[in-house]
């Protein structure tokens, strides 16, 4: 059971997944969500991303972020993500 208190972070929260998980969260009760667009934070970034869990100490995270756009869209995202800046420590939130 996850403390109604407890900071969570909502990765991707204005996607259609994240919305929904934040809309039912916070019908739910709980009550410290935060969320950051990629403009705030590119995840991809991974010392931006160490900066933000520094600073804002979320206690439990959902990953709902993603370049979505289907097989040939991901054909090119995915060397762009392998590669692009941060791509040598890549962190998995989820
Ligand atoms: N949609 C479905 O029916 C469905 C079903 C099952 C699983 N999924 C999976 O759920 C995930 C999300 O899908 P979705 O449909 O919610 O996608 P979506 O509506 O396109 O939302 C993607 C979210 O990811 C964020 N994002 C993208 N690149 C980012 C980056 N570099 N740094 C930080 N945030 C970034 C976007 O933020 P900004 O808006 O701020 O740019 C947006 O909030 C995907 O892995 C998808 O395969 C989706």
């Amino acid at each position: 059971m996850i403390d109604k208190s407890a900071r969570m972070y909502i990765a991707g929260h204005r996607g259609l997944v994240g919305s929904a998980i934040w809309r039912r969260l916070e019908a739910d009760g709980y009550s410290d969500l935060i969320g950051r667009t990629s403009r705030e934070l590119d995840l991809r970034d991974r010392e931006a991303v160490f900066t933000f869990f520094r600073a804002e100490h979320p206690q439990q995270v959902v990953h709902a972020a993603a370049k979505v756009g289907g097989i040939l869209a991901l054909r090119g995202w995915a060397w762009s993500w392998a590669s692009g800046p941060g791509s040598e420590g890549l962190v998995a939130l989820g």
